[in-house]
């Protein structure tokens, strides 16, 4: 039998995204480091075994592929892609594409592609977990278009589908598919990260119970913030072990692999602010450093502190969260717009909306009205797209109510905080930057602009103090 295209690398992904092609009717061959796996992975393949075609060695797998081969490789990110392809280059047609299917770093992606030699190669994000890879994961490419094109009907069949459309897209040349997930994982850092301090406004502030947060966030998912992050939240909320609810006996150290960070260090080389995907990042960070916490738990004083009736209401927090989620989003897109303008790639805003609608982590209602609003403006910040524009009008009040009540009384709020400064800022003309000018000349000579004077590196009156 003939194999249609080959995934190497049968853990948890590989395997799923292996059973999915093979679901779609391809014949699939595969290879994976540990044999034992490989047999194990056909015989518990069921009715979908006779689409597999297990292989021992390299050169059987590379065999076992109708020429020009597609092989998905599904292995950690990092060094062990590039030792993949060392071994798997040499078995290789001019034609055969390697796709890189891992959570790779773009950087890595921008020089495999630049050093794809005998071989072709795309970079490729996947999201959606497992439970994504085994019935239809959102995929983000990257790379030479027509390579895109010639595996498209593969990756197209095995994608979530909104309302009939492939969530599988072509984002860009090299790095781009494995940018643009980066984004979503930040993204879906933020997301995370807003429910969370929600949820702790309810249990600390409001003094909710586990299960009634959860019925709180189900009514959610029927209105505006409907969303698999919400969806989930809820079920976690309501979920009891051992009589106790399940949230109120896991420990509050977040872990991450990264990806979240490598965000925020793009946005930071790009200088596109992200403050709310920056803070979520933060949080991770402090949460793992449970024994400081405790520490300072025993100087300052348990915090938070129970809101007084009426401070917070749950509309309010409901306003918070669509707020804090539309300004993320807006700063998610405008980095995704430098990192475009910065690479050279003309990333397609819309498409990238449309992508994350179903099969992702972030998917949600929300994002289809994205994909709308940046179709119709290019080039305008989400903000102010007219439809997020109403939103932003009717929730900031209560975002502002919920992260001035966490402030006043000791709930940590860092995401929607910086969303709310954001906004802020981003909704004021005359800023406070004229002081800094002033303090970078005084010190360092710098030299500002006026707004009474024409020229450009003008100096304040204070020469005799400058070093
Ligand atoms: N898990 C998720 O939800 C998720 C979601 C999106 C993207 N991803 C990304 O998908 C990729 C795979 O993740 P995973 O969760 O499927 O990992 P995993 O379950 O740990 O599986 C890793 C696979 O890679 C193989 N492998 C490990 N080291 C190798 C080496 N040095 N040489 C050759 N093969 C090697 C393993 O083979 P053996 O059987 O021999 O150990 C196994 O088949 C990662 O880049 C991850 O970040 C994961």
């Amino acid at each position: 039998m003939a194999a249609q295209i080959g995934l190497i690398g049968l853990g948890t992904m590989g395997a799923m995204l292996a059973l999915n092609i093979a679901e779609k009717g391809f014949q699939i061959a595969v290879w994976n480091r540990t044999t034992a796996v490989t047999h194990q992975f056909k015989a518990e393949a069921g009715a979908l075994a006779g689409q597999i075609v297990a292989t021992e060695t390299l050169a059987e797998f590379v065999a076992a592929i109708t020429p020009p081969r597609s092989i998905i490789l599904m292995v950690p990110a990092g060094p062990v892609v590039d030792d993949q392809i060392a071994a798997l280059k040499g078995h290789l047609g001019p034609d055969d594409l390697i796709i890189d299917a891992g959570n790779a770093n773009f950087h890595d992606t921008n020089r495999r592609s630049a050093a794809a030699s005998g071989y072709r190669f795309l970079g490729m994000g996947v999201s959606g977990g497992e439970e994504g890879a085994r019935h239809g994961p959102s995929i983000m490419g990257g790379g030479a278009r027509e390579d895109w094109d010639r595996v498209a009907p593969v990756l197209e069949a095995i994608s979530a589908k909104y309302e009939g459309t492939p969530c599988a897209t072509w984002m860009g040349p090299g790095g781009a598919g494995h940018f643009v997930k980066a984004v979503h994982n930040g993204i879906e850092y933020a997301d995370m990260q807003m429910i969370a301090e929600i949820y702790g406004v309810m249990r600390d502030g409001l003094g909710m119970e586990a299960a009634a947060i959860g019925d709180v966030l189900d009514g959610w998912n029927k209105g505006p913030l409907q969303s698999y992050l919400i969806e989930i939240s809820a079920a976690v909320s309501k979920a009891v072990d051992g009589g106790k609810p399940m949230l109120d006996v896991i420990l509050d150290k977040a872990g991450q692999k990264g990806t979240g960070r490598w965000t925020v260090i793009e946005a930071q080389q790009l200088s596109a602010p992200i403050p709310v995907i920056e803070a979520a990042v933060m949080a991770r960070n402090v949460s793992a450093r449970l024994e400081e916490r405790q520490a300072g738990e025993a100087v300052f004083g348990a915090a938070p502190v129970a809101l007084p009736a009426g401070a917070v209401t749950v509309a309010q927090l409901e306003q918070a969260m669509i707020a804090g989620k539309i300004l993320c989003y807006a700063q998610g897109f405008a980095l995704i717009v430098a990192a475009s303008a910065e690479f050279g790639w003309d990333l397609p805003l819309p498409d990238i909306a449309r992508v994350w609608r179903e099969g992702c982590i972030i998917r949600s209602s929300m994002l289809n009205d994205m994909a709308t609003a940046l179709e119709q403006g290019p080039g305008r910040g989400l903000m102010l797209a007219p439809f997020f524009a109403d939103h932003l009008k009717a929730a900031t009040p209560g975002l502002r109510a919920v992260v001035s009540a966490g402030a006043a009384h000791g709930l940590p709020l860092p995401a929607l905080s910086a969303g709310l400064a954001w906004f802020d800022m981003m909704r004021t003309g005359r800023s406070t930057a004229n002081m800094i000018q002033a303090q970078r000349d005084f010190f360092g000579a710098h030299g500002f602009e006026r707004l009474d004077q024409a020229g450009k590196g003008l100096h304040g009156p204070w020469g005799g103090h400058m070093v």
